[in-house]
């Protein structure tokens, strides 16, 4: 699969570290920062995150700041992002089946490496199972401007 991952500085270390394990697994992965410690702004990372999903050039994106929570409360912002914050691996598959999840956001300061791992895998193994969801789907995108 093709990827697009972005962080903050609360969420880098962590991304990095999935970047690595999906790379390894055969995964494209486009990266798009940041790469250090260095204060910057979590919506600007979802944007760039989510242009590459809204433009179709990968199967999903990957976001992460410290809580997971800020990054996909700027994802969701935007037309056509469905980000979900995924802070198990029970509950990242319905994210997929349910909503149809086309981003996934996770906590670099709440969740450990394989736990992160295992989300990924989960959602990843997924499949969305339309019928009833998708009527829900639809009013979710009905409520863009
Ligand atoms: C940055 O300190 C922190 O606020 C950010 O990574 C995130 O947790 C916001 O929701």
């Amino acid at each position: 699969m093709k990827i697009a991952m972005a962080a903050d500085h609360g969420g880098y270390e962590l991304k990095n570290i999935l970047r690595d394990y999906l790379e390894g697994k055969g995964h494209e992965i486009i990266n798009l920062g940041t790469d250090s410690p260095e204060s910057v702004d979590y919506p600007d990372y979802a944007k760039a995150c989510c242009d590459e999903v809204i433009a179709k050039r990968v199967d999903f994106g990957i976001l992460v700041c410290g809580s997971g929570v800020g990054i996909s409360i700027a994802a969701n912002k935007i037309d056509g992002i469905r980000c979900a914050l995924c802070p198990s691996k029970e509950i990242a598959p319905l994210t997929k089946q349910h909503n149809n999840a086309n981003v996934i956001a996770l906590g670099g300061r709440f969740t450990a490496p394989d736990e992160a791992k295992a989300i990924v895998d989960a959602y990843m193994a997924a499949e969305y199972e339309g019928g009833r969801h998708q009527g829900r789907i639809d009013k979710i995108t009905a409520l863009e401007k």
